[in-house]
């Protein structure tokens, strides 16, 4: 066996900018890709007659496809070499490296099955669309959370931002997001992992006890995410913050805060933030704020004080 690259490919990370969970119940959300922090799959050649191998560094993980056909990231693999029109197992290693904080709320999971999708589709000589690509991590993803929107392996494979609403039945509502002014938000992460299925599950218990009250709240969750939609075309910052202050609120009353969050997004509002709110699943994981040049330096001092294990900085709609 040598080390022979035989393909390789990367995908973004993601954050959600508003809209979580109420996505889950058909209304829309926005979600912005990161580019900059990324997974990757690296396909050599395997060990003859062995079939497939996955190896996961970061995790010190070594695991055969054959042993593992249950395993979600077996599936992936199974699934999309049939998409290609490969029937037989192949004798391939693949390398999976990622950047991002694995349960935080940025994408890890879509991130590293869209690089195994794309890198395998590259090994064939293939290229595969970015919803053929979604698609095929969606079913992944199911594996993982058992009802997930769609949201995550959509932008992923998109890599823009978009604005994204769950039909009953596919075609979902998949929109380009128009950014008016480039826009700067601080990640703050509290180092807390909270798998998605979690908090996902539990809302799905509470909706299930009171569809009324949990419904009127997803409403309202909509109202705000369409109302972002006008305010990031226009570029105006403060009503912004306000709208992702909003959002954190109903975030709060959906039930999916915790006090490490609120510990952040006080800390990031006190230090100068426009707003702030948790992002994604919630209970742990990470919070967003809207900063200018002005805060920045002082928002993510603030962020580092109040307990995060690290803030990453990205600028949306830049270039
Ligand atoms: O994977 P996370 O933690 O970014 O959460 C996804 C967002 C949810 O709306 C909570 C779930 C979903 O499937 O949309």
């Amino acid at each position: 066996m040598d080390d022979h690259i035989i393909s390789r490919a990367s995908a973004c990370g993601k954050i959600i900018l508003c809209g979580e969970h109420a996505v889950v119940y058909a209304r829309p959300a926005i979600a912005l890709p990161l580019a900059s922090i990324r997974a990757h799959a690296v396909i050599t050649r395997g060990i003859p007659g062995a079939g497939l191998c996955f190896v996961a560094p970061d995790l010190g993980r070594r695991w055969l496809l054959a042993a593992t056909p249950d395993d979600p990231m077996a599936e992936l693999v199974t699934t999309t070499l049939r998409r290609l029109g490969v029937a037989q197992p192949l004798d391939l290693r693949i390398t999976v490296t990622s950047d991002l904080p694995i349960a935080s709320g940025m994408g890890s999971g879509a991130a590293i099955a869209t690089a195994v999708v794309r890198a395998l589709a590259a090994a064939l000589d293939r290229t595969l669309e970015p919803a053929d690509i979604s698609a095929q991590v969606y079913d992944s993803e199911r594996r993982y959370h058992g009802t997930p929107s769609g949201i995550d392996n959509t932008v992923v494979a998109h890599e823009q931002a978009i604005w994204f609403q769950r039909r009953t039945e596919p075609p979902h509502v998949i929109e380009p997001i128009t950014i008016g002014a480039p826009f700067t938000l601080l990640i703050g992460d509290t180092g807390v992992r909270s798998a998605t299925r979690l908090p996902v599950g539990d809302v799905r218990r509470r909706w299930q006890e009171d569809p009324t009250h949990y419904e009127a709240l997803f409403d309202q969750v909509a109202a705000i995410v369409t109302r972002t939609r006008t305010v990031l075309a226009s570029g105006d910052l403060g009503t912004l913050g306000a709208l992702l202050n909003q959002n954190q609120e109903l975030l709060e009353r959906i039930g999916v805060s915790s006090p490490e969050l609120e510990r952040l997004v006080e800390a990031a509002r006190s230090a100068g933030a426009y707003g702030a709110k948790l992002s994604g699943a919630g209970w742990g994981g990470v919070m967003i704020a809207l900063v200018d040049d002005r805060s920045a330096d002082g928002v993510r001092s603030a962020l580092m004080q109040a307990g995060a294990t690290r803030v990453l900085q990205t600028t949306v709609g830049a270039g």
